[in-house]
């Protein structure tokens, strides 16, 4: 089958070679997956790179979200030959196909395809606990999202709006407010322009935001425009710094700062990964989750160093995907 293979640690995307390698072999416990779709992650360029926490023994082959179809089934009887799933694992989604543990599977919903099933794994999830397990967002409450038009940010404004909430989605570019309005959002500021949180405070009457998602780092400066008893979630770092915050300004205003590490649930409260799951099925078969889909669809395993330097250089939103059977395929 075709795959990328990383050998030695790469310097840049740009090194990214696919080879031809044998399909995986899949334990009892393992579906083989014919990969339909692979979900693009700012982490696999630091994976490439040796730079990720996780250093997996090479050979290995990158990518850690996918879609596709079963092809081998396993012990677990939830799945047979020829379903639609998806699913996550650390290494190997972008190749043809993918041996995975069953439990990190789900059928994908009918009424999403193949490509907005392959990068939800990750984000939805975290959003939702986020949003709904830390902040206890409430119907007409303001949430703030940070990076909102990014995986995470665009799942949070759906899953805000789903929740009957008030949605404002900051971005750093004002390129990105109509897809954040299309998904939902009531309003959109940028964190470029320098008072942006005076923007925040007139929008909610001077009140502040009720609750601030952040997968950027903009926790001191949302201080500024959280509202009294508000809820700050500390999703991420993807402005590369991380922030040191005073915490009388914490006290000031009755604020709760939480965190949100959603695979720490897998192993100290697994039984609210169903719980999340279950919820977002039942919103996305109501049509109220639509995972977004970055567009053009990056085509084939040699497109995948072109998605990671787009989502690197932040030009896209949604999800990136790198449509993966329309490559030549092997034969199993
Ligand atoms: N805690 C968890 O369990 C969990 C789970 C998933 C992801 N995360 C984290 O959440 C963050 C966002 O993930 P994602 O999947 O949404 O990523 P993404 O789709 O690549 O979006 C990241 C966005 O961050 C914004 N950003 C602001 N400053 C930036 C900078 N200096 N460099 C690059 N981007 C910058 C950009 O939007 P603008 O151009 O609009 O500023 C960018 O599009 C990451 O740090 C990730 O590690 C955490």
């Amino acid at each position: 089958m075709r795959a990328l293979v990383i050998n030695s640690w790469l310097k840049a995307p740009s090194d990214l070679k696919v080879e031809d390698i044998p399909v995986p072999t899949a334990k009892d416990s393992e579906l083989l997956v014919r990969v339909d779709s692979a979900g693009v992650n700012f982490f696999d360029i630091l994976m490439i790179t040796g730079k990720y926490q996780l250093k997996p023994p090479f050979p290995f082959t990158p990518g850690a979200e996918f879609s596709g179809t079963v092809v081998k089934a396993s012990s677990d009887k939830r799945f047979k030959v020829g379903d639609r799933v998806f699913g996550s694992n650390v290494t190997g989604a972008y190749a043809e196909y993918i041996a995975v543990p069953s439990i990190y599977c789900f059928p994908i919903p009918r009424n999403l395809s193949f490509e907005q099933a392959a990068g939800i794994f990750i984000t939805y999830p975290t959003s939702y606990a986020g949003l709904v397990l830390r902040a206890k967002v409430q119907r007409g409450d303001w949430v703030l999202v940070h990076a909102a038009a990014g995986g995470v940010g665009i799942a949070a404004v759906q899953i805000a709006k789903a929740l009957g909430a008030r949605v404002i989605a900051a971005t750093g570019s004002k390129d990105k407010f109509d897809v954040c309005r299309q998904q939902g959002a009531d309003h959109c500021v940028s964190y470029n322009d320098s008072d942006w949180t005076g923007q925040v405070l007139k929008l909610t009457g001077g009140k502040g935001a009720d609750v601030v998602y952040d997968p950027v780092g903009k926790v001191n400066e949302s201080l500024k425009c959280v509202a009294w008893n508000g809820r700050i979630v500390v999703v991420g770092f993807a402005a590369g710094t991380i922030e040191k915050v005073a915490t009388n300004r914490i006290l000031l205003k009755n604020v709760a700062v939480t965190g949100i590490n959603w695979n720490g649930y897998v192993h100290n409260e697994p039984e609210k990964i169903l719980e999340a799951w279950n919820a977002l099925f039942k919103l996305v078969e109501d049509g109220l989750l639509r995972p977004v889909v970055f567009q053009p669809i990056f085509h084939g395993l040699d497109q995948v160093k072109d998605a990671l330097k787009a989502v690197a250089r932040r030009e896209t939103y949604g999800k990136a995907v790198v449509k993966v059977s329309e490559s030549p395929t092997s034969k199993l």
